[in-house]
């Protein structure tokens, strides 16, 4: 089994009840944020968009980070994730993207050949340091302990090699991941060389957010449960895990997500990840079994849950915590991200219930 020896030997953690938690050490209550918890669903950050492209929110710290600041104020949670896309690091591996209205990522000229994939350039990741500073600017806010003595915790991201593989080569998103497969399956020189260049990136693009002050990690690998087991451990695991434990070299806890992964939930585990978040589709307390007591677990609440009537999203809320029994190491959280058209007021209701039946469930 794989000891967290991050939580042995880390130098001392920011009073950071987030932070604790992600190394599975006792904490006051339960921690809770949101995946997706800036975003189209709130006034404030569609305010911000009326005037600026995604991008360029991305690419200027000061709108970022107001963005990600906004966020996490307005909703009260324990911790701020970095306002940021998984798709930026194509720019400096020389490749074009754009976000298309209603349509989602649109990459030009799709990675279809191995030529393709050793034209792609691995030194140039330090043009992503805007979204260092803008994590330097959230952390600066951040640093005051809040009210209850408590630090909110800063979080960084990336994406995992098979999920920014997949839009590389389908050009945006997809439903069968075809042309994934294709290479995946077929060209045994392309496919690990793609995900050797991305793993290369992505560890100098998590130094760089752990530098400017990123407290936690989170890898999405979002549409990893696209795989058969099997195939997850082929194809991906190895370059997964050598990920994983560069970053955790660097001294934070890392967080691994994925969607419909209840049956790749003992192999994600073995990338060495300090906590797995779960989606919906599995309980909880089954997640958990499936992942181990050695390690943390993030989630679970349905996003659609969220436009529940009150007693139905309260009695999910609750079923959450019981299900962790507030056990070190769980993480409140959704199984995906908030979706446009959420009533902010229930997104705020949830972290007050948190709060408030948390107590219920801990010895
Ligand atoms: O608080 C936050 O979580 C916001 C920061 C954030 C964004 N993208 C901004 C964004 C984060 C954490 C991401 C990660 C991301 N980006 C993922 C993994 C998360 C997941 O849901 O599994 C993925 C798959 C992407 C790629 C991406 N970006 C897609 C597929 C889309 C279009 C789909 C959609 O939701 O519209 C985006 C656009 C995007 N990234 C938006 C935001 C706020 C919405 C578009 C906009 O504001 O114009």
């Amino acid at each position: 089994m794989i000891v967290s020896d991050v939580a042995q030997s880390a130098a001392p953690v920011r009073g950071s009840r987030f932070v604790r938690a992600c190394l599975r050490q006792p904490v006051d209550r339960t921690p809770v944020w949101f995946l997706r918890q800036a975003g189209r669903y709130m006034p404030e950050y569609m305010a911000v968009r009326k005037h600026h492209s995604l991008l360029d929110i991305c690419k200027t710290p000061e709108i970022a980070a107001e963005v990600t600041i906004t966020a996490a104020e307005r909703l009260g949670v324990d911790a701020a994730i970095i306002f940021a896309d998984l798709l930026l690091p194509f720019t400096p591996m020389g490749l074009d993207f754009e976000f298309v209205a209603g349509e989602g990522p649109v990459v030009h000229v799709p990675i279809r050949s191995c030529e393709q994939v050793k034209a792609l350039v691995t030194d140039r990741v330090e043009e992503l340091g805007y979204v260092a500073r803008s994590i330097e600017k959230v952390a600066k806010h951040f640093e005051p302990a809040r009210a209850d003595g408590d630090q909110l915790g800063i979080i960084g991201f990336c994406g995992a090699p098979f999920t920014l593989a997949s839009y590389m080569i389908e050009g945006g998103s997809s439903r069968n991941y075809i042309e994934t497969k294709k290479m995946m399956y077929g060209d045994g020189v392309a496919w690990p060389m793609l995900m050797e260049k991305l793993v290369t990136v992505l560890v100098g693009y998590a130094q760089q957010q752990v530098e400017a002050g990123a407290d936690v990690i989170q890898i999405f690998d979002s549409w990893a449960g696209a795989l058969s087991v099997t195939d997850y451990r082929e194809y991906c695991l190895a370059w997964t895990t050598e990920l994983v434990g560069r970053v955790r070299a660097m001294g934070v806890p890392v967080i691994y997500f994925g969607v419909d992964t209840a049956s790749l939930l003992p192999a994600m585990r073995e990338t060495g990840a300090d906590v797995i978040g779960l989606d919906w589709r599995v309980p909880l307390e089954v997640g958990w079994k499936s992942v181990g007591a050695g390690c943390g677990v993030q989630g679970n609440l349905d996003p659609i849950a969220l436009f529940a009537p009150e007693e139905v999203l309260k009695a999910r809320v609750d079923e959450v915590l019981k299900a962790a029994a507030g056990r070190p190491g769980h993480i409140f959280n959704l199984g995906h991200g908030i979706v446009p058209g959420t009533p902010v007021e229930n997104v705020i209701r949830v972290v007050e219930w948190v709060k408030e039946l948390d107590g219920r469930y801990r010895a």
